[in-house]
């Protein structure tokens, strides 16, 4: 069969997760936030596979899945076939050594106190992997491959005397010194300045292809997906709106939130158009079922059934899925 000529790298497969909500998170009736409602989808090995949608839509908590930082309240996540809820020791940390995260925030995910060369070496010392020598030797090469160069100039600054670039680069390099198969990277560059953005893309680039990474790429820009990634996944409110390869899902957009986030991004001669667009058009007294599309409140396309059930994924054109009754005639 063709689907079995290639094994995913990752699976998410109905993936749901529930958090309950704190006071000031309190969303529906039960106090509960549903991060993920049943999120299915496939990372081949090699690819780079960009989650986007907007501030809390479920992107990092895919991440932090992923990374097997947290389980899933149902459903499974696979990594190479495996179950990650099946994981014990050893399979666990070969799995640890295996995939790692870059997290968005540099100025967080790095330890205030420790010099840059405690903070890239802490994976390796875990792993127990090498000689002391070894271990020095592997962290000046990171160093160095993520342009902070020489790596002894850096090596025993803290955190607060680097800017915020050299910051990521170093959370990157402690990221790659295990040479993981699958990077999660959560807005690696949103804190950053434009110039310094696209630097970092570029160099994530180049070590996707030097060590055939396969990367997970976490953004609320369409601009840099489309920049980076092979395939894009749009997801709202927990739920897969649209997903197919950057291409197609640029160029001819099925969903209509990938089309309001389309129109959201800035262009040269566009002023950034503002989401949310125009409100529902249908009669809004009528209650949302809990199943209803979520995104049906702010959709101009929206009818009374997008309030009963929301459309199922679709492949509409080939690999291209939207989940829409517009495609459904
Ligand atoms: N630890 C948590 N406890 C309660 N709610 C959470 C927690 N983490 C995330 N959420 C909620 O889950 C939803 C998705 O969050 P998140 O995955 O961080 O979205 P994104 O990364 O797309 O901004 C949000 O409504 C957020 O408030
Ligand atoms: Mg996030």
């Amino acid at each position: 069969m063709e689907r079995e000529e290639r094994e995913p790298m990752v699976v998410f497969d109905e993936v749901v997760k529930v958090y309950r909500a704190t006071q000031s998170l309190l969303r529906r009736s039960r106090g509960e936030v549903r991060a993920l409602d049943g999120v299915s989808f496939a990372i081949q090995k090699g690819e780079i596979f960009a989650l986007v949608g907007e501030s809390g839509s479920g992107k990092t908590t895919c991440g932090r899945l992923l990374v097997h930082l947290e389980s899933p309240s149902s459903g499974r996540v696979l990594f190479q076939g495996q179950d990650l809820a099946t994981l014990r020791g050893r399979s666990l940390r070969e799995f640890r050594r295996r995939v790692q995260m870059i997290f968005q925030d540099p100025y967080q995910s790095l330890n205030p106190q420790l010099t840059v060369f405690q903070t890239v070496v802490e994976p390796l010392v875990v792993q127990r992997w090498g000689s002391h020598e070894d271990r020095e030797q592997r962290v000046v090469e990171a160093l160095e491959e993520v342009g902070l160069r020489p790596a002894r100039d850096f090596m025993f600054r803290y955190p607060h005397q680097l800017s915020g670039g050299q910051r990521q680069r170093v959370a990157i390099a402690r990221a790659m010194i295990l040479e993981p198969q699958l990077v999660v990277a959560d807005e690696p560059v949103s804190m950053l300045d434009a110039s310094i953005q696209a630097q970092l893309l570029n160099m994530l680039l180049e070590l996707k292809e030097r060590h055939s990474l396969t990367l997970l790429f976490i953004t609320h820009d369409l601009a840099s997906a489309r920049y980076l990634a092979d395939r894009i996944c749009v997801i709202y409110k927990g739920r897969i709106m649209e997903q197919g390869p950057t291409d197609l899902v640029i160029e001819n957009p099925l969903h209509p939130y990938t089309k309001a986030l389309l129109r959201a991004v800035p262009t040269v001669d566009r002023r950034k158009e503002e989401l949310p667009p125009p409100a529902c058009p249908v009669d809004s007294f009528l209650a949302p079922k809990e199943a209803a599309c979520p995104f049906y409140s702010r959709c101009p396309d929206c009818t009374s059934r997008c309030m009963e059930k929301e459309a199922p994924l679709a492949e509409v054109e080939k690999d291209h899925y939207s989940a829409c009754f517009l495609h459904y005639g």
